[in-house]
């Protein structure tokens, strides 16, 4: 292995400029030295503000460029598996952003082609890496809070759908695109796989979406049933305009949890108006941003210990299916069973 990792970034949107700016200069042991992006000016202005030496519109030939030793996928989710594969079947370790993919079947050619292969394949849940969720998670392994009972986790998001997401058969919706990282927590804090789901959800925020896309939900609410008998309930929402609220519940038999909260800073303000004023978290960008740097660093540190990463294909891949099952739930106004858990990879 070489002394540095060269990283080529895919996707120069929202998320993967973060990535760009981790890995132009916060990210030992590695640089950034390609990026992709189907739209030209994005992949030059991402190159250019970020110090790579090379930029593409085809993500193909950044997988071809010799210098680039491993890839991060940030492009939108219907088409991480043909990257991924891509990536993989070319010998590039891979960091790919969630949701993993759309199915099960696609994460399973993913994982498939990445041990053929013999590369790192590690998924963005980054919340993994955060300080808050990791103490949490500390906590619970330390036995502070007795056996998990109930992980409650929410987040809402401010963002109003893009028009893809609108059409939930093809991009799983809020469930996938917000809830994903609910789904991780869930596992990562019980340790347990999903069992059973039951989901409702509604179009309370985006009337511009209800004629043309009649399943569209802007908001969700899925409890679930682990295998080992803990309780789930995970709630997501977009487009909800007083910022970015991200936060977890755990409760055991012996005390409870708390990860997160509104507050931008650890600042209260309290005036002669009155009013008890505390900014809040704006944007995902911010609230994880080291939480990012720290995702990088360990996909930088798995590759140059040949390690394990810390969240791999077959964790994205469970989130992937709890997802179906939720909107699947959804739709048939019914509880669903997981029969797939034993799915090989
Ligand atoms: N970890 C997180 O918290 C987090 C946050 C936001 C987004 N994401 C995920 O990151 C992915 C991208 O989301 P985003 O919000 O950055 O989207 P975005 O629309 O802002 O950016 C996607 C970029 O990919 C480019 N693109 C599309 N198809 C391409 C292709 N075939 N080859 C090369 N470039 C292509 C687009 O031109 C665009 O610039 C999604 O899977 C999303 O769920 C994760």
């Amino acid at each position: 292995m070489k002394s540095t990792v060269g990283v080529g970034l895919i996707g120069c949107g929202r998320a993967g400029r973060i990535h760009a700016r981790c890995f132009a200069g916060r990210t030992a042991g590695a640089r950034l030295v390609a990026v992709a992006d189907s739209d030209s000016a994005a992949a030059l202005q991402t190159a250019n503000d970020y110090g790579a030496d090379n930029w593409y519109t085809d993500y193909r030939r950044l997988i071809a460029d010799a210098a680039v030793d491993a890839v991060v996928v940030v492009t939108p989710t219907n088409s991480h598996c043909e990257i991924v594969v891509t990536a993989a079947a070319a010998g590039k370790h891979v960091l790919c952003e969630k949701p993993m993919a759309l199915n099960v079947d696609e994460c399973s050619q993913m994982i498939d082609a990445a041990d053929r292969a013999g590369v790192k394949l590690q998924i963005g849940f980054m919340r993994r890496f955060d300080a808050g969720f990791r103490a949490a998670k500390q906590a619970i392994d330390n036995g502070e809070i007795g056996e998990v009972v109930l992980v409650k986790s929410l987040t809402h998001g401010p963002s109003v759908p893009q028009r893809w997401m609108y059409d939930i058969a093809a991009s799983n919706g809020p469930l996938a695109e917000v809830n994903s990282h609910d789904i991780d927590t869930l596992r990562w804090f019980t340790g347990s796989e999903v069992r059973e789901v039951y989901a409702l959800a509604g179009n309370y925020r985006c009337p511009e979406a209800r004629d043309e896309f009649p399943d569209f939900y802007d908001n969700v609410v899925l409890s679930t049933r682990l295998e080992n008998g803990a309780q789930g309930l995970i709630e997501g929402a977009v487009s909800v305009a007083y910022g970015y609220d991200s936060r977890a519940e755990i409760l055991g038999t012996k005390g409870i949890l708390f990860v997160g909260g509104l507050a931008e800073r650890p600042l209260t303000v309290c005036s002669a108006s009155l009013q008890v004023q505390q900014p809040i978290v704006k944007s995902w960008r911010t609230l994880f941003s080291d939480a990012y740097e720290a995702e990088d660093a360990g996909f930088v540190q798995v590759i140059v210990d040949d390690g394990v990463p810390e969240v791999g294909g077959i964790d994205g891949l469970r989130a992937v299916e709890v997802v179906n099952a939720g909107n699947r739930s959804i739709r048939e106004s019914l509880p669903v069973r997981l029969e797939t858990q034993g799915v090989s990879v």
